[in-house]
């Protein structure tokens, strides 16, 4: 079963929030799945609610499994039922005797092999800065969604991934959809922004696929503050964030139904 990463060179797009609630919809449907997060923020936690999970023992990171001090089964946390979360240091100063050697991305590799066959997707939680393993993940990647911010501001994430890849030697077909994201009806500027992403993409990423635009919702904000995902059978308090959540799920199926792995 495929690597599915959410990739950005620009923070705070949105990249996050779509690989948590993509892994919730498999999940909810049956399907095993993982996320890794690269993050050392590990800020996918917080999509769950399982925050507290981040700091309660300090020995089920992904770099202990790569530095072989550790089982699969010591450091997988589970946030859902199906779903399951995988945090990491990836920090340089941190994980200063669990940096990624050449060994270890071998490791990694095979590592990743061997997990598919308990998992039915694997998906990967990247931060914007560079690091080596970002760039080893990247490389070992089925499919790359390209996250973009729909302002100006989060339009520029698009050359900087192009950039980045070319820099790091990174294939670009990698990326197999742009996923837009904070589309608002009643705004010019996200309009106008997903007008010239889609032709940046005619241009620099002909084969990738430009997915529909996920809105601006301010229940998303909501419902990660208390925890929630949409695919949760949870009903909010307010009818107003209700009814909101309700409309995002519905937007979020269609999106995905777009998306083949
Ligand atoms: N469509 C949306 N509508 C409203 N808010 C959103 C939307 N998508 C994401 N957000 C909010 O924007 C913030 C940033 O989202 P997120 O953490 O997913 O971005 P990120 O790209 O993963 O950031 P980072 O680069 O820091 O990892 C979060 O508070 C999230 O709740
Ligand atoms: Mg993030």
């Amino acid at each position: 079963m495929p690597i599915v990463s959410a990739f950005c060179k620009k923070g705070g797009v949105g990249k996050t929030t779509f690989i948590g609630f993509m892994a919730h919809c498999y999940s909810s449907a049956g399907k095993k799945v993982l996320i890794i997060s690269v993050d050392d923020q590990n800020s996918i936690f917080k999509v769950f609610g399982v925050e507290d999970k981040i700091f309660n023992a300090n020995d089920n990171y992904l770099e202990f499994l790569l530095a072989n001090h550790k089982d699969l089964g010591d450091i997988l946390i589970e946030a859902r039922e199906n779903l399951y979360l995988i945090k990491t240091l990836n920090s340089d100063k941190l994980s200063l005797k669990l940096t990624l050697e050449r060994s270890q991305e071998k490791i990694l590799k095979k590592i990743l092999e061997e997990y598919n066959s308990y998992f039915d997707y694997i998906l990967i939680d990247f931060p914007p800065s560079s690091s080596r393993l970002s760039e080893v993940l990247l490389d070992l990647s089925d499919v790359i969604l390209l996250v973009i911010g729909l302002d100006s501001l989060g339009l520029g994430g698009f050359f900087n991934t192009i950039q980045y890849f070319i820099d790091n030697d990174i294939d670009i077909e990698g990326i197999k959809y742009i996923v837009p994201n904070g589309y608002s009806r009643n705004r010019r500027a996200p309009r106008i922004s997903l007008e010239k992403l889609e032709k940046q993409a005619k241009e620099f990423t002909p084969k990738a696929i430009v997915l529909p635009a996920l809105q601006e919702r301010s229940v998303i904000k909501n419902l990660q503050s208390e925890g929630i995902s949409p695919f949760d059978d949870i009903k909010m308090a307010s009818s107003y964030d209700q009814t909101a959540k309700e409309a995002l799920l519905e937007d979020l199926k269609e999106i995905f139904s777009h998306i083949t792995l």
